[in-house]
């Protein structure tokens, strides 16, 4: 059984096909006539007994799926639908602990714990360190470019900004940001041959920064300092992280809040300035309307999955208990069911219902206010900086098998 109505062997996780674009008119092509679809994969690319998953392409059905955890169990490796290689079984035990990859209510409870790091208040307090951080970004970037004031914006512009939020987030001193980085690019990017990084390397990163953020725990249960690492760790209080915990719960945040962003803030620079006008009306008016529709546009996070618990029904298909089923966060956000104008970037677009940042259910992701607060300030300050800024080059995309990533975007100032 293949998609039906697509080119034999179309697998919309594939990363020969995912360097090169978004599968958007097959997506659309499936939302019509088959939302609900088995797509095969070669084997081999997978480290799971069977070879295939259900490809979820509408709106309402990702958010069916991701608000129903007793029929879809996130406990099977959520983010990895496609794995060039092998993932064995301990690998898969490991993630569980990765509160990505519970099911309530053991998840709930994790989740109750780390959302004290992100309440409204948090993140508001973090907003001047941040703007000040946004705005020198930018100005660094525009004293590094080139003879022709060319630069690179993503590793200038989009890279620094998140990375810098989560550290600040977390309180790790200045002169460890780089390390934290470091390693979390090296857990993102072992799909793109261009950096060389293996999956022992991957392994290597993921332990260090485990290690690192224990110590760090360790550290605040030792000598509190009021920050949220505290809140989280603190040993009196029932219903704390244990420093083992903590130190996954900093893994976890250090790919989810990272390569996301970066990519949204990336393809942002590149829909705003293929669409002068849009990139017009945001220098002029600053909408609060267009970082919603710069994550539903450019949905970084392509896909993740979910198992069946049991025989069940989606979408007129029947789902056997174990079947993986990949939600499609690009499809759902151009669904014209829920979209007026869809394959429109328009930075006012108010209602937004996207689900760029997951459908819904107990995963959601925690760090949208986050996010959304980055994007803004990382615009308002290149809108104040750079208004004539161009493109220099077409985007280099990452090569992978769930995100929509570009490594590199040429752009220029003036002229
Ligand atoms: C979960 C997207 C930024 C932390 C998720 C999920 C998606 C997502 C699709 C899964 C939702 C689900 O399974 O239902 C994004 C996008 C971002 C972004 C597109 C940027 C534009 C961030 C930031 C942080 C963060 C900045 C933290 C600093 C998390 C965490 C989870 C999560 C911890 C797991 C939540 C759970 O399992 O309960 N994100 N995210 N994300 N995100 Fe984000």
């Amino acid at each position: 059984m293949s998609c039906p109505h697509l080119p034999e062997g179309f697998d919309a996780t594939d990363p020969d096909l995912l360097e090169s674009r978004v599968p958007h008119p097959e997506f659309a092509r499936l939302r019509r006539t088959a939302p609900v679809s088995w797509c095969p994969q070669p084997r081999g690319a997978t480290g799971f007994d069977d070879d295939g998953y259900w490809a979820v392409t509408r709106h309402a059905d990702v958010k069916y799926v991701s608000t129903h955890p007793e029929l879809y169990s996130s406990r099977e490796n959520t983010a990895i639908i496609r794995f060039n290689g092998h993932i064995s079984r301990d690998q898969i035990e490991a993630q569980r602990l990765i509160m990505l990859n519970m099911d309530p209510p053991e998840h709930t409870r994790v989740r109750q714990i780390v959302q004290r790091g992100f309440t409204p208040r948090a993140i508001r307090s973090l907003e001047s360190a941040l703007r000040e951080r946004a705005r020198r970004i930018v100005e660094e970037a525009s004293a590094s470019g080139d003879a022709d004031g060319g630069f690179d914006f993503v590793t200038r512009i989009a890279v620094e900004l998140p990375l810098q939020a989560i550290a600040e987030l977390i309180g790790v001193p200045q002169e460890d940001r780089a390390r934290i980085f470091d390693w979390s690019n090296k857990m993102v990017a072992y799909d793109d041959p261009e950096y060389a990084i293996t999956e022992e390397i991957g392994a290597e990163a993921a332990a260090e920064i485990i290690g690192y953020s224990m110590n760090l725990a360790a550290a605040r249960k030792e000598c509190p300092a009021g920050d949220i690492v505290t809140r989280l760790v603190a040993a009196e209080d029932e219903g704390n992280l244990s420093s083992d915990e903590f130190g996954l719960f900093v893994l976890l945040l250090a790919v989810a809040g990272n390569e996301t962003t970066r990519n949204a803030i990336s393809h942002g620079m590149h829909a705003l300035l293929t669409h002068p006008d849009q990139w017009e009306l945001y220098k002029r008016e600053r909408p609060a309307t267009a970082a919603d529709e710069i994550v539903r546009w450019s949905s970084p996070v392509i896909s993740f999955q979910r198992t069946a618990t049991r025989d069940t029904e989606l979408g007129g298909r029947e789902i056997r208990k174990g079947d993986r089923v990949g939600l499609f966060y690009s499809s759902a956000n151009r669904d014209p069911e829920v979209f007026e104008n869809p394959e429109v970037f328009d930075i006012t677009r108010d209602p937004n219902p996207h689900l760029g940042f997951g459908g819904g259910g107990p995963h959601f992701c925690l760090g949208k206010s986050l996010a959304l607060r980055e994007i803004d300030l990382i615009f308002g300050a290149i809108a104040d900086t750079f208004p004539d800024l161009r493109l220099a080059g077409d985007p280099r995309r990452l090569r992978g098998s769930w995100l929509n990533g570009i490594k590199e975007l040429r752009v220029g100032i003036g002229g």
